[in-house]
């Protein structure tokens, strides 16, 4: 796919793609992990212990979490994905219904609508964040709207207070999918504690990591007891709660009383995912430093540019975007990732809007009219950011930028 791309208007190129030196000898990837003895001693402590699944470890992270953002009740899930489903499903979507979201997502955000037997419809993004546009909300609801989803892209929680006011207005459950935004702020609250109902992810490249894992928040206790069961079978053994339960039935008797699934997290994950909420705001940190100097050093840079971030809010800085914006916007795109690439600077795109996958494509009639995303889409890159990054690194990364731009976007 990137044969055609040996392009420069210049006689001698600069560029690794035109065979120049790169500007690194090794790659440098997109996003990474940072794993440290006391986290290696938690989880070894874990695998030695009793319990390696099911155990105190899960309560344990699931209360650190809790505590974090701020909110009653914390359910631990095997992924982000399941913890969507499990969402999802809490909030009582049922076949024939359907779940309004922005298409500048992972494919799961949608996904886990049609595991449940619902359909998704898609509302257009704000150019300059990704996230989904409140102003045009409204227009893409209807009967069977149920679920509104607002996504905090790349870290940058989306206007959650006003997503509020027109889920209350229409009678739906607010999901807010904080997968990229564990650690960022809106109006001086918690990433993860807003909406009905708020996912995380704690997948290596995000803020912290479990390895594969997710995580339900919410204070509504109702969903807080959905969420419980969903994750392990649809089980309950609380006697209390128990329906078929006669005189015969000992203390081993419990019910499958929903269709659930099991999507338990591990003890040796939850010990690993407790360790890194103690390292959270250092991570943060060095995140929005990275973030801070990236926007003043590529600021000068022709044929670019960075995303905004609104005020009263604090991004987590899971991605930092840019957008290529020299017409033709999507040639151009391309050439400057693949120029990324062979300069060993890892990037990435995020997202091929999800209504473009050929899934989507088979179970929706038509193409969703959302002009800033399929724009947006055309032009995203994400550079590397991730907590170890070095100055070293960002520089790099700032020069091959500026070299490409040189020969490919002046
Ligand atoms: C916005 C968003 N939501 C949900 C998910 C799913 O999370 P997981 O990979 O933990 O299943 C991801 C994963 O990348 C994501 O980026």
């Amino acid at each position: 796919m990137t044969s055609d791309i040996k392009v420069s208007s210049k006689k001698i190129s600069k560029l690794a793609i035109n065979g120049a030196s790169p500007v690194r000898k090794t790659l440098l990837p997109y996003g990474r992990q940072s794993i440290n003895t006391s986290d290696v001693e938690c989880v070894t402590n874990t695998l030695l212990s009793d319990w390696l699944t099911q155990g105190p470890e899960i309560e344990k992270f699931e209360k650190t979490v809790a505590q974090f953002v701020g909110v009653k009740y914390a359910v631990a899930y095997s992924s982000g994905t399941s913890a969507l489903h499990g969402a999802y499903y809490a909030a009582g979507l049922k076949n024939g219904e359907e779940v309004l979201l922005a298409p500048i997502t992972f494919a799961a955000t949608g996904n886990a609508a049609h595991y449940l037997g619902a359909t998704t419809a898609f509302c257009d993004v704000e150019p300059d964040t990704g996230n989904i546009d409140v102003s045009k909300v409204e227009q893409k609801i209807n009967a069977k709207t149920k679920i509104l989803v607002g996504i905090d892209f790349a870290g940058h929680p989306c206007n959650a207070d006003e997503l509020a006011v027109i889920a209350n207005k229409h009678n739906l459950v607010l999901v807010i999918d904080a997968a990229h935004s564990l650690g960022g702020k809106y109006k001086g609250k918690n990433a993860g504690s807003l909406g009905d109902m708020s996912i995380l992810s704690f997948h290596p490249v995000k803020s912290m990591t479990t390895g594969e894992g997710g995580m339900v928040l919410t204070n509504d206790e109702t969903y807080f007891e959905r969420l419980m069961k969903f994750r392990t079978h649809g089980i309950e053994k609380r006697h209390e709660k128990l329906v078929c339960a006669d005189e015969d039935q000992g203390s081993w008797y419990h019910e499958m009383q929903e269709l659930g699934f099991n999507y338990r997290i591990t003890d040796i994950q939850a010990a690993l995912g407790s360790s890194q909420m103690n390292r959270l705001p250092e991570f943060i940190k060095r995140r929005r430093e990275i973030a801070s100097i990236y926007r003043k050093r590529l600021a000068t840079i022709c044929g670019i540019a960075c995303l905004s971030e609104r005020e009263g809010v604090e991004s987590a800085y899971h991605l930092f975007p840019i957008l290529v914006t020299k017409e033709p916007v999507a040639r151009n795109r391309k050439l400057v990732f693949e120029a990324l690439r062979a300069e060993n600077i890892g990037v990435q795109v995020h997202y091929i809007p999800v209504y473009r996958h050929p899934y989507y494509q088979d179970v929706m009639p038509e193409k969703p009219n959302c002009p800033n995303a399929d724009k947006f889409y055309a032009g995203e890159i994400s550079l590397p950011m991730f907590p170890a990054m070095t100055d070293q690194d960002i520089d790099d990364v700032v020069m091959a930028l500026e070299k490409i731009s040189a020969e490919l976007l002046a």
